[in-house]
């Protein structure tokens, strides 16, 4: 345990379900980690869509599940391992930057979670681009598994511009596929930089798609969650090789895939990816763009910010 380990936790929690002004800073006592348990000096915490949708109520407004404590994803140091306890990657020390995912809780400056969830931050991402590694990535490489996308093959991105359309065209990139991807034209260069084609969403869009790909599409990733692009992508894809991560209503009516964290075998495959990703990281092949930083208490400002749906990168909190 470090010398240095504080007293107390400052973190951001939504006593009530609503809008990002719901959120309140609060000072709560440190948890000690146990056996197999690692407390971590939060140096940021990566914004997620899935924070604001977590305590706004539209998926659930379960009065006995608050206060919400948002945040799944964290990077920081080690303040204390449990006894006999070793990262998920392997070894640690008290002050190893490190990163962890999948956590609950993560807008804290001090957190404790299982073992099984931290690995060694990478070199080559700085803290805000490393706490907003995971839950994309893994999300994009669940959404390439669940279609069964193949090297060489050319797919549909909505949403390429996005924190999950970006890490998704990394790894297809990778794989050598073909991405057209469909943004705002401010974010096109974004897309170009990552590998993609980028097309404008809006009217005229599945024409702009075929004259960008005559030889047809293979595969359609929904990263918005639009009736624009489930139609688009039913027009141009046979359903079973159309996934979505955001248009869960859709997915039922037309019967195309849907993945998300909350779902079991989703989960499983995620869990298996992060280390995968983490070495695509330390290699320079996976990169994360991060727009803006927040202090830990303008939490509700990044939640604004990231909930007008523009963000043209990643936020981050920082403690
Ligand atoms: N099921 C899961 O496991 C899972 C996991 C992660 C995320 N998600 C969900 O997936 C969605 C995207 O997450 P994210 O983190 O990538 O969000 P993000 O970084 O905020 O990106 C949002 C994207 O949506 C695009 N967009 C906004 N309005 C649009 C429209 N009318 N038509 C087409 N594109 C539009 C934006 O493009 P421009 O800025 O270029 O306009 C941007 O690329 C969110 O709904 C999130 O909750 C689900």
């Amino acid at each position: 345990m470090s010398n240095e380990t504080p007293t107390s936790v400052r973190r951001v929690l939504a006593p009530e379900y609503g809008g990002p002004d719901v959120l309140r800073v609060v000072e709560e006592d440190v948890v000690h980690p146990g056996p197999g348990q690692v407390m971590i000096a939060v140096r940021a915490a990566g914004v997620n869509p899935a924070d604001y949708k977590g305590f706004s109520g539209q998926r659930s407004a379960d009065p006995d599940a608050l206060p919400i404590r948002p945040g799944y994803e964290i990077a920081g140091t080690v303040l204390a391992l449990g006894a006999d306890t070793e990262l998920a990657s392997g070894g640690g020390a008290v002050g190893d930057p490190v990163i962890a995912f999948r956590v609950s809780g993560g807008y804290a400056s001090v957190l404790t979670v299982p073992a099984k969830d931290v690995f060694a931050k990478p070199d080559a991402l700085d803290f805000p681009a490393a706490a907003n590694l995971l839950l994309a990535g893994t999300t994009a490489a669940d959404m390439l598994h669940a279609v069964d996308a193949q090297d060489g093959e050319t797919l549909l991105v909505h949403g390429a511009s996005g924190a999950v359309g970006v890490s998704l065209l990394q790894q297809a990139r990778r794989r050598g596929m073909r991405v057209i991807g469909t943004a705002a034209e401010r974010n096109f260069d974004m897309v170009r930089r990552f590998g993609g084609e980028p097309v404008a969403y809006g009217a005229g869009l599945e024409q702009r798609v075929r004259d960008a790909a005559p030889d047809g599409v293979d595969a359609a990733f929904d990263c918005v969650g639009t009736d624009e692009a489930v139609d688009v992508s039913l027009a141009l894809v046979p359903k079973e090789r159309v996934v979505t991560i955001a248009a869960f209503q859709r997915s039922q009516q037309d019967g195309i895939r849907v993945v998300g964290g909350g779902m079991p075998e989703s989960a499983a495959f995620r869990d298996r990816v992060r280390a995968d990703l983490i070495a695509l990281a330390a290699s320079g092949h996976l990169v994360v763009p991060v727009a803006r930083t927040y202090p830990l208490d303008r939490g509700a400002d990044a939640l604004t910010f990231l909930a007008d749906g523009h963000p043209g990168g990643k936020l981050a909190l920082l403690p």
